[in-house]
């Protein structure tokens, strides 16, 4: 795509995130057909679709816990460098997969809290071990996180003491710590029960207005329509169809955007 090279150059100041025609496969298995997905500074950008679409692939590949086959990923203006191994491409550069990492940081479905250190532990960790910074301010820092995200109180408890919707919430605080370019959710509320999903839908609501730029991966249309900039839906991996949340849902065009909202969406 000669749109990559150039934004490469020049043009992408505000461009946090462009991912082009990614191609991804397991296997005999096309997961992502040649996808594209920009993220501006500020964007909130929902990725829709039904399960095994490749929206977890799409995200895992744009922070690198995945190796696109093919395509570029470019983060603030600098494209991954790659190099060709005899099982396919991986990155090049290792310090660049760490600086990529910290700028996008992922929040998962399972929450992945470390179970035998405490919460204030969870959220310092790789401030301190990954970006190597000083103990005693990260700690102080930690503590604004969790009181942003309303658990404060939970800084000395583990995580099987917290409910689940609090468990998120200390994955997003450990997210923050890491001051990243970009917040990745993958299904933040789906393994939580109706009552603690709303408590991880309003701080993603927060996060939102105060203008970070996030790619969020949900089943939660009311979420995607409040929150977002723009909505993308995935069928199969390739990309059937893009826009504004009022337009994809209120007048979708492709059959399949169609039947999917059918499915998904409370009467
Ligand atoms: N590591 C893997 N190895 C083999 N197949 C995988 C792997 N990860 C995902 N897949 C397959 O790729 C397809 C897309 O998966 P995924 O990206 O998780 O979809 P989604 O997040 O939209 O549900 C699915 O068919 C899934 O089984
Ligand atoms: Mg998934």
């Amino acid at each position: 795509m000669g749109s990559a090279v150039t934004s490469n150059a020049n043009i992408s100041s505000d461009m946090v995130i462009e991912l082009c025609n990614l191609r991804k496969r397991f296997g005999a298995l096309e997961v992502l057909k040649g996808v594209n997905l920009t993220a501006k500074k500020g964007e909130v950008i929902s990725l829709i679709g039904s399960s095994g679409s490749g929206k977890s692939t799409m995200l895992r590949c744009a922070n690198l816990l995945e190796h696109a086959d093919s395509g570029d990923i470019i983060i603030e203006g600098e494209a991954v460098s790659w190099q060709e191994g005899a099982d396919g491409r991986k990155p090049s550069d290792h310090k660049q997969v760490t600086s990529i990492r910290t700028n996008l940081a992922m929040v998962f479905q399972q929450f992945n809290l470390w179970s035998h250190m405490s919460i204030l532990q969870n959220v310092t960790e790789a401030p301190i071990s990954v970006l190597g910074r000083d103990k005693k301010e990260v700690e102080a820092e930690a503590m604004g996180w969790l009181d942003k995200v309303g658990i404060a109180d939970k800084a000395d408890a583990f995580p099987s003491q917290l409910s689940g919707g609090q468990q998120q919430r200390a994955a997003i605080a450990r997210a923050l710590a890491m001051q990243p370019r970009a917040l990745l959710f993958d299904e933040p509320t789906s393994a939580l029960d109706p009552e603690l999903e709303q408590e991880v839908v309003k701080v993603i609501k927060q996060l939102a207005a105060e203008g970070r730029t996030m790619i969020l991966v949900t089943h939660d249309m009311n979420l995607a329509r409040d929150v977002s900039d723009r909505v993308v839906f995935l069928h199969q991996g390739v990309i059937e169809e893009e826009n504004t949340p009022q337009a994809l849902f209120d007048t979708p065009r492709s059959e399949r955007l169609k039947q999917f909202l059918s499915a998904t969406v409370p009467a």
